[in-house]
């Protein structure tokens, strides 16, 4: 089977920026499955379908029409929506939070299943998200689950909205960090959790490239 090295954890625990990294070092794809419930959200809205209409949630995630383009080293990969470039506006933390209340629907979750499991190609995946390890590639023979304080997650995420230009308050951050991590650990849904054979990383303190060193020691890279 093609290798997958699965990235799972909470909200700014730089678990996007490792793997892009990652995926680049190791010339593997790159499964940033976090966008795929930003983007059931942003289409939601559009459509003017309602975080609790279920049914037309799961139509909408089921029909998404989205392509991953290739963008050079350090910048994020380009979003395109029904021919629309959204890469910035599903990055605010507006449509980090939808996307926690749309992943928060067992039939939405089952509808965008098979679509991640697809991005599995040779030569190798590295898939980043909250349950990688635990639903989506549960054969991974690499599995690392990524950690760090609350408050350190909110200052990255400060530092990373500031350079892209969006004007953020800290203590705003931390509330939003603390309720989404709330969110995503109690719900029943492939609740947020290692995986039994997952490798706890803590980069509480840790620079990207510590942490990247980490993971490639963990992934026999
Ligand atoms: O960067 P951040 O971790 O804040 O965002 P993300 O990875 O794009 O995920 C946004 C939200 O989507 C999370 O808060 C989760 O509720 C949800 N999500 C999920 O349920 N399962 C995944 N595999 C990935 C994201």
């Amino acid at each position: 089977p093609v290798p997958v090295i699965t990235i799972d954890g909470p909200s700014g625990s730089g678990k996007g920026t490792v793997t892009q990294m990652l995926a680049r070092r190791l010339g593997w794809h790159l499964l940033d499955s976090g966008a795929l419930y930003r983007l059931t959200a942003l289409a939601a809205v559009r459509q003017g379908v309602s975080f609790d209409d279920h049914a037309g949630l799961v139509q909408v995630a089921a029909s998404l029409d989205v392509r991953f383009e290739p963008t050079p080293a350090g910048e994020p990969v380009r979003v395109v929506l029904s021919g629309e470039d959204v890469t910035r506006e599903i990055r605010t933390e507006a449509a980090g939070d939808n996307a926690s209340k749309v992943a928060v629907v067992p039939a939405v979750r089952e509808a965008l299943l098979q679509r991640q499991r697809d991005f599995r190609q040779a030569p190798g995946l590295v898939a980043d998200g909250r349950d990688m390890g635990t639903v989506i590639f549960p054969d991974a023979p690499t599995k690392i689950f990524l950690t760090a304080s609350a408050e350190e997650r909110a200052e990255r995420r400060y530092r990373q909205l500031k350079e892209a230009g969006h004007d953020v308050k800290i203590d705003a951050l931390l509330d939003e960090i603390r309720a989404r991590d709330d969110r995503d650990m109690n719900r029943s849904a492939a609740p947020l959790k290692p995986a039994d054979d997952a490798q706890v990383i803590d980069s509480t303190g840790l620079s990207i490239e510590e942490v990247l060193e980490k993971v490639m020691a963990a992934s026999g890279q």
